[in-house]
């Protein structure tokens, strides 16, 4: 173990979502001099890999602390992020755990798809001496919070609107759910399963909210004023939208904005994703190749919950489980967010940041 890792304070365990990004990525971990590789060689190569360390990160608190991570990349085929090839994934993802733990991580995130092939059940590791969480509460506040800033840039009243969310049976969709029952005119939640899709909706009539279920997304979508996309599958189709429309795509693969065409009339960002004003530096540099983002010092929510829960020295299982994340514990994060200076990322699409707010946030 050398100095860093020896103080190492939190590891973060993902997996790249696109081929795109995977050719980027491996090529990007080359020395100078080295020879780029194809794509194909790429794919032939990348599933065979081991669970790799692949950069130290070192991240700056406003409040002057300072914290030391690892990025610890599964190299898990974005081809095979179905069930049919769980049991191989999980292996992966367990042994990416065996080494942040070697490591000394004091707590550990699943990003994205790694922790959904445990189904959120960290409890099965929870003897382990690293602290686990999914990241899912960060993730589902950035999303919320970044909703009502991008609706009141947009000028849409969300008191007023119909609110879709798809993949709302999630354990972020339902945690969005909860958050906007009462916030908005009328719910409009979407899965592919129809009990537990029944179940969510039953539990918020209770409430004595407006909300209805469909498995059938075309059904909902003319009549959506904003959506959240949170499903864990990509191109999802949204036959008609309405004119106007406010969508926050949050999930990996990105689920609708390759679906969409360019005469999209609306306003799309990718949600869940926070900003480090203090700053983070890698070691070695690869913020040209990896981490790649149209603002600086953007992150995905569910890495950025390890890192704030190692500032606040909170080493516990924050978010674990599915449907488990409330209002209040959001609302915690976020604000512990805030305090060390991490607030929602500038909104950008594909594309690059949105037009309007370019002047914002130069
Ligand atoms: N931005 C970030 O920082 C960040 C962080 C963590 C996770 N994520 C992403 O957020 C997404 C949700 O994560 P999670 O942990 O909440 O996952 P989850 O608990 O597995 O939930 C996925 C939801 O999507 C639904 N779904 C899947 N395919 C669908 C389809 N084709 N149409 C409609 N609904 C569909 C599922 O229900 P049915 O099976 O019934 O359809 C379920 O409601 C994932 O894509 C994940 O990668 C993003």
């Amino acid at each position: 173990m050398d100095s860093t890792t020896a103080c190492l304070d939190f590891a973060a365990i993902g997996h790249q979502d696109s081929w795109k990004n995977i050719t980027r990525f491996v090529n990007g971990l080359r020395k100078p001099g080295q020879e780029r590789l194809s794509d194909d060689t790429v794919k032939n190569i990348f599933a065979f890999l081991p669970p790799t360390e692949v950069f130290k990160v070192n991240v700056r608190s406003v409040t002057g602390a300072t914290i030391n991570g690892v990025y610890v990349e599964t190299f898990i085929d974005p081809d095979k992020l179905d069930a049919r090839f769980g049991r191989h994934n999980l292996a992966k993802v367990l042994e990416a755990l065996n080494h942040v733990e070697k490591m000394g991580s004091k707590v550990a995130t699943l990003g994205g798809f790694t922790s959904i092939v445990l189904e959120g059940n960290l409890d099965l590791l929870q003897q382990r001496r690293t602290s686990l969480t999914t990241g899912n509460t960060l993730t589902a506040a950035f999303i919320v919070k970044g909703v009502e800033e991008a609706a009141e840039l947009v000028g849409i009243d969300l008191q007023a609107a119909n609110l879709l969310i798809i993949g709302a049976t999630g354990d972020i969709g339902s945690a969005c759910a909860t958050y906007f029952a009462g916030r908005v005119e009328k719910l409009l939640l979407c899965a592919r399963k129809q009990l537990p899709l029944q179940e969510l909706v039953l539990s918020l009539s209770k409430k004595q909210v407006s909300v209805h279920g469909s498995t059938n997304i075309a059904e909902f979508s003319r009549r959506a004023d904003v959506i959240i996309s949170v499903a864990s599958s990509a191109g999802i189709r949204l036959p008609k939208l309405k004119s106007g429309v406010l969508i926050c795509d949050a999930g990996y693969p990105k689920n609708l904005e390759q679906s969409l065409d360019d005469s999209l009339d609306g306003h799309l960002f990718h949600g869940g994703m926070g900003q480090v004003s203090g700053g983070f530096s890698f070691s070695p540099d690869y913020s040209s190749s990896i981490y790649e983002y149209p603002a600086p010092f953007t992150i995905h929510g569910c890495i950025l919950e390890a890192m704030i829960l190692a500032f606040e020295q909170r080493w516990e299982n924050y978010s674990s489980g599915k449907g488990k994340i409330t209002t209040e514990k959001m609302e915690e994060i976020y604000s512990l967010s805030l305090k060390h200076g991490i607030t929602i990322a500038p909104f950008f699409d594909s594309a690059g940041c949105w037009a309007p707010l370019k002047k914002l946030y130069a």
